[in-house]
């Protein structure tokens, strides 16, 4: 039996994002097909997925398909598409027990018709819960901002923005996260210490934790430990300690 994550931090985030590298160095290590890291990867999501519940986490959001992974072979993007179909299929159930909605952050639309009819169909069947499993899929900030560019232009256009009145509000607001609060943690696993293109502008404030473990062996007490961490960061956002330590607390 393993130990429960409820109850046992003090101050807990509410928006974590992971960047779930290492499956191909897992399925490598184990000498397996690369393909076979992805599926030990889903089940791991599986896992994650159960932590966030027992910390009542409010969004959790999951780097699965980046705008650059197109690149890789054929067989590797067609075996992701595959395990998200299935992911989303065996999965639905699991997110109406815990009370979670489904959400997607990317370019939707160009992913394979029959992933964007299974995506739409679990998005609106959970619409009405409150707690947030974000899928970032054809996912890259970069084309994010370009999206966002094109929105803020249609409106100046149609007369709806005044260029002069353009601030950081009305910006974040044609994010494709613009109902989802920013994240407070990163995890990145693998051991690899960069961003990747990953909600660059989101992020701004968040705290990161790099892990060395491959996401398939990333298991309930690596996360406690990504939590751990977390407690003991001081988070100034530009303020001094002091400044912070004088803050009235929030309600
Ligand atoms: C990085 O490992 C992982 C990905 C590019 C895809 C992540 C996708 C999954 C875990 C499966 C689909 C997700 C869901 C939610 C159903 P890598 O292949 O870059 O590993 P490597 O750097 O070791 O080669």
């Amino acid at each position: 039996m393993h130990e429960q994550l409820t109850n046992r931090f003090s101050v807990v985030p509410r928006h974590i994002a992971i960047i779930m590298d290492g499956n191909g160095r897992w399925a490598k290590q184990h000498g397996l097909p690369r393909i076979e890291g992805h599926r030990r990867g889903v089940i791991n999501v599986e896992s994650i997925l159960e932590c966030a519940s027992e910390i009542n986490l409010e969004v959790l959001t999951l780097f699965a398909f980046s705008s650059e992974n197109w690149n890789r072979p054929r067989e590797e993007v067609d075996a992701l598409m595959n395990l998200l179909s299935e992911f989303l299929a065996s999965k639905e159930p699991l997110l109406h027990k815990n009370r979670v909605k489904l959400r997607t952050i990317g370019r939707k639309h160009e992913l394979p018709e029959r992933v964007v009819a299974q995506l739409e169909q679990v998005e609106s069947s959970t619409a009405q819960y409150p707690r947030t499993l974000v899928l970032a899929l054809n996912y890259g900030s970069r084309v994010e901002v370009v999206d966002a560019a094109r929105k803020l232009i249609a409106m100046v256009q149609a007369g709806t923005l005044d260029p002069a009145n353009l601030d950081w509000d009305s910006l974040s607001r044609c994010l494709y996260t613009s109902d989802l609060p920013d994240p407070d943690l990163v995890i990145r696993t693998s051991g690899e210490s960069r961003l990747s293109n990953f909600l660059l502008l989101q992020a701004a404030y968040a705290e990161i934790y790099y892990s060395p473990l491959n996401w398939p062996d990333f298991d309930r007490k690596a996360f406690a430990g990504a939590l751990e961490s977390f407690q003991k960061r001081e988070r100034r956002y530009g303020m001094t300690s002091e400044q912070i330590a004088k803050r009235p607390l929030p309600a």
